[in-house]
């Protein structure tokens, strides 16, 4: 088999860029936010011009016309624009912002929702959230810079250096011999910070997953009394982050003002060239003064390239891992004919053999100091093929028990039928055609499932009964509920329909989440149903319960249920031995248990029981 293959990480750069185009879905606040900032850069740089012109004309009275009080109305009216400008301005770029993020967020989980099976089999749950909450909330800085800083720099910038050279050529060329080191000098620094970020959000990973860990398996942890052993790796890793986090800050904090006095020996430079102009009377005094303040503005842009670095930077690494979930390949193609309304429920499996795909959805960062290799799978197989040239057929109406030893793949060719995979050879057929020609939604919306695991949302009972049909009434939700002979415990609780269940429905046993699964398949009203039943061990009264709710639950339906109970086989109209991938037996429940082999093998100890 194949080894698993991380995917390529795509350039930090393409990553970031891949993003812009969320900024495209909100023109109207881009351009407001654009529109306001550039005013403000504006205004900003015409403040030294009249400055200048000041000076200019009060050092020499009565050579120009100047009127001082016309001078100071100006400067005051354009301050007053400016604040307001800058208090309309803030709100409007955040929620800018924060709306433009919330698209990142819907695209991610939109992805995620689309990703196959199989994609999801080989990602870890941890390592999505973190990329689902924590990366992003690192890109909320990076359309910042989008917004804000990247067009403040270059517009303010250029701005500046064009004003500069207008005044005076030669004063011009000595702004940009003092550009020229410092930002040489910054992006120095920057290449030496990058594997700094890097090592911060490494540790940053190894500090939640302690956190992860501990919250999900906090009832070992307190079995076993290792909470303060927890506590104290938990401080191990907060510590190791704390370090490397306060030297990539420190490090550039540091470094900063060295850039910015490299700069700032750019003033005394001009203030020289430009002084001596003054004196040989080829340069005013107010247009000096305007090249010393645009100088310094300059010399707070420098800041600002700084902190643009590092968020970039920051911003990089998570981009990456954000992009990977959006533009990961669909592995699923979907199908492009509708669900008939008068379609033959008919199950065929033809030579379906199967193997679980292993490519690792995501690629991955190893932990610091170790050399890259890609994490063990989720799932390690205990066999190349899953299934192995597995034929059958439920015909219209019927029920076909499948049943095997543990790991026979059961549930997996239940998973073969409304495309949860795609087989590796074969076919599965629905009424003679192939399940991969339907459109995907539909051909789910026709397959009730009860997983062999329920999964019970944070919500009321009534709602996770009507998960698939939000529309169902309450009348309805009850009576599938009584169908799936749910309605009597739900009843005792007292909020009855209402409560609500916890995250995974701890609060409710392994039969009573069952029968709510089968509640939530009934109310479909499907006319093709898989059921794969794992409650083997419970006591009389619920296996009645269940085997009643079951049986109602196949009543007029094409059913294909796995079975761990004789007597859910022994109703079935066909039985499926499968044993390692292989079906190894098939017949009604009495021909097998004739014929004494794989079947009576199985169920020895059931049969035993019987006869005692
Ligand atoms: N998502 C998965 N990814 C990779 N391998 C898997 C996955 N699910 C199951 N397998 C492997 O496929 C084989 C069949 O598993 P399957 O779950 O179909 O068995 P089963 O008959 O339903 O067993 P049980 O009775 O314990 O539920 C096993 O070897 C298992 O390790
Ligand atoms: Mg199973």
């Amino acid at each position: 088999m194949a080894e698993a293959e991380t995917p390529k990480k795509v350039g930090v750069l393409r990553a970031l860029g891949s993003l812009l185009p969320f900024l495209r879905r909100r023109p109207g606040w881009v351009a407001l936010s654009v529109g306001l900032l550039l005013t403000n850069i504006a205004i900003e740089l015409t403040l030294p011009q009249i400055l200048g012109r000041a000076i200019t004309a009060l050092g020499s009275p009565g050579t120009i016309e100047f009127s001082l009080t016309k001078a100071v109305g100006i400067l005051l009216t354009l301050v007053v624009i400016r604040t307001g400008v800058g208090m309309i301005l803030g709100p409007i770029r955040n929620s800018t912002v924060q709306r433009t993020l919330g698209d990142v967020r819907a695209a991610v989980y939109d992805a995620l929702q689309r990703q196959s099976f199989s994609w999801h089999d080989n990602a870890r749950t941890g390592e999505l959230i973190s990329r689902a909450s924590t990366d992003i909330g690192r890109l909320q800085e990076f359309f910042f810079v989008c917004l804000l800083f990247a067009i403040d720099v270059v517009v303010g910038v250029v701005g500046t250096l064009v004003l500069i050279f207008a005044t005076n050529a030669l004063l011009g060329w000595l702004a940009l011999a003092a550009m020229v080191p410092t930002v040489s000098a910054m992006a120095w620094f920057a290449v030496r910070l990058q594997p700094r970020w890097r090592r911060v959000h490494d540790r940053h990973a190894a500090m939640s997953t302690v956190i992860q860990e501990n919250i999900a398996g906090v009832r070992v942890v307190k079995a076993f009394a290792r909470e303060q052993a927890e506590l104290g790796k938990f401080q191990d890793r907060k510590r190791e982050f704390l370090v490397e986090l306060t030297g990539a800050v420190n490090y550039w904090a540091a470094r900063v003002p060295f850039a910015q006095f490299l700069f700032g020996l750019g003033v005394p430079l001009v203030l020289w060239a430009g002084g001596r102009q003054v004196i040989a009377g080829d340069l005013a005094l107010g247009d000096l003064a305007k090249v010393v303040f645009y100088l310094l503005a300059l010399g707070n842009r420098i800041g600002v390239i700084g902190q643009i670095t590092t968020i970039v930077q920051n911003a990089g690494s998570s981009a990456q891992r954000v992009h990977e979930i959006l533009h990961a390949p669909r592995t699923l193609p979907d199908g492009t004919r509708p669900w008939p309304s008068d379609a033959d429920p008919t199950i065929r499996l033809e030579g379906v053999t199967f193997r679980y795909p292993r490519e690792a959805s995501l690629s991955f960062d190893p932990p610091p100091g170790e050399p890259a290799k890609p994490p063990a799978p989720k799932f390690e197989p205990t066999r190349s093929v899953a299934l192995d040239q597995v034929s059958f057929e439920v015909p219209a109406g019927q029920t076909v028990a499948l049943v095997g030893p543990t790991a026979a793949g059961k549930s997996t060719v239940l998973a073969l039928i409304p495309r949860f995979y795609d087989p590796t050879q074969g076919r599965v057929l629905l009424g003679g055609v192939d399940v991969r020609q339907f459109r995907v939604t539909e051909l789910r919306r026709e397959v009730g499932i009860v997983f062999q695991e329920t999964f019970l949302f944070s919500a009321s009972i009534a709602d996770n009964i009507a998960f698939g049909r939000p529309e169902a009434t309450r009348e309805d939700v009850v009576r599938v509920a009584r169908a799936a002979r749910a309605d009597g415990f739900i009843s005792e609780l007292a909020q009855g329909y209402d409560t609500v269940v916890g995250e995974r429905g701890i609060s409710l046993s392994g039969g009573q989440r069952q029968r709510l699964a089968i509640a939530r398949a009934l109310l479909g009203n499907p006319r093709i149903i898989l059921l794969d039943d794992a409650t083997s061990a419970v006591d009389s009264r619920t296996e009645r319960e269940i085997r009643e709710a079951v049986q109602e639950l196949c009543q007029g339906r094409t059913t294909l249920l796995v079975a761990q109970r004789l007597a859910s086989v022994r109703r079935a109209d066909w039985v499926v031995v499968l044993q390692e991938g292989r079906v190894v037996e098939q017949g009604t429940p009495e021909e097998l248990l004739r014929r004494r082999g794989a079947f009576v093998e199985l169920f020895r100890t059931q049969l035993q029981e019987e006869v005692s």
